[in-house]
């Protein structure tokens, strides 16, 4: 299959200051420099109510990731888990996350937030996503960036990120065509 791939780029976090931005700054410059693949974003803090109002925007969240053939969740850790704005958003739709795949990029202290994906796999097992075994994680995600938000060790986590990159995109091209074929909401109806 030639066509684009869309992946939505996923930020977990929502914390004023976040260190998120640098992490997914630095995955959308890899990203834009392949080709076959249309980056959109998913920001917690772009998808408050109509009014500000805390809640998720479920129409326009359930847009985005009803357009979307994959998706690249970049999440911190904190206390061992994962932030409960990315759970929200996770939340609060069902089938437009079904039969895609998910990957995954942490970043946080010593563990590099590779808790908080473990526990993230467990969540989107249920919303009949394939999570990609590769992942790519920051420890102490505050020294692995330069002032300019490029990371120190360029070359290593650039490898990472392609090799989860080609298993995702194998699979979004895989379940795209699937879904196509035989919508996956009949499978077991
Ligand atoms: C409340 C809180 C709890 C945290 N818990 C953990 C943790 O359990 N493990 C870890 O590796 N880092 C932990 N950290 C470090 C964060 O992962 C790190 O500060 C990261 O930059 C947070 O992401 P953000 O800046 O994008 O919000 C914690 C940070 C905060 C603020």
């Amino acid at each position: 299959m030639n066509e684009k791939m869309t992946i939505a780029v996923v930020y977990g976090s929502t914390r004023q200051g976040r260190f998120c931005d640098t992490v997914v700054n630095w995955v959308l410059t890899e990203l834009w420099a392949e080709s076959g693949i249309r980056v959109t974003l998913i920001d917690p803090q772009q998808l408050k109510g109509p009014a500000g109002e805390a809640a998720v925007n479920v129409a326009a969240l359930e847009e985005k990731i009803a357009e979307a053939d994959a998706f690249i969740v970049v999440t911190p850790e904190y206390n061992h888990g994962y932030p409960a704005a990315l759970k929200e958003l996770i939340d609060s739709c069902y089938e437009p996350w079904h039969a895609k795949p998910v990957a995954f990029i942490s970043y946080g202290g010593l563990s590099g937030g590779l808790r908080a994906v473990e526990q993230l796999r467990q969540v989107f097992a249920e919303l009949h996503t394939v999570t990609i075994r590769d992942t790519v994680s920051f420890s102490n995600v505050w020294s692995q960036f330069d002032a300019a938000g490029n990371p120190f060790k360029a070359a290593e986590a650039k490898a990472g990120l392609l090799v989860m990159l080609r298993r995702l995109m194998w699979w979004a091209s895989a379940l795209k065509a699937a879904r196509a074929e035989n919508a996956y909401s009949g499978v077991a109806a």
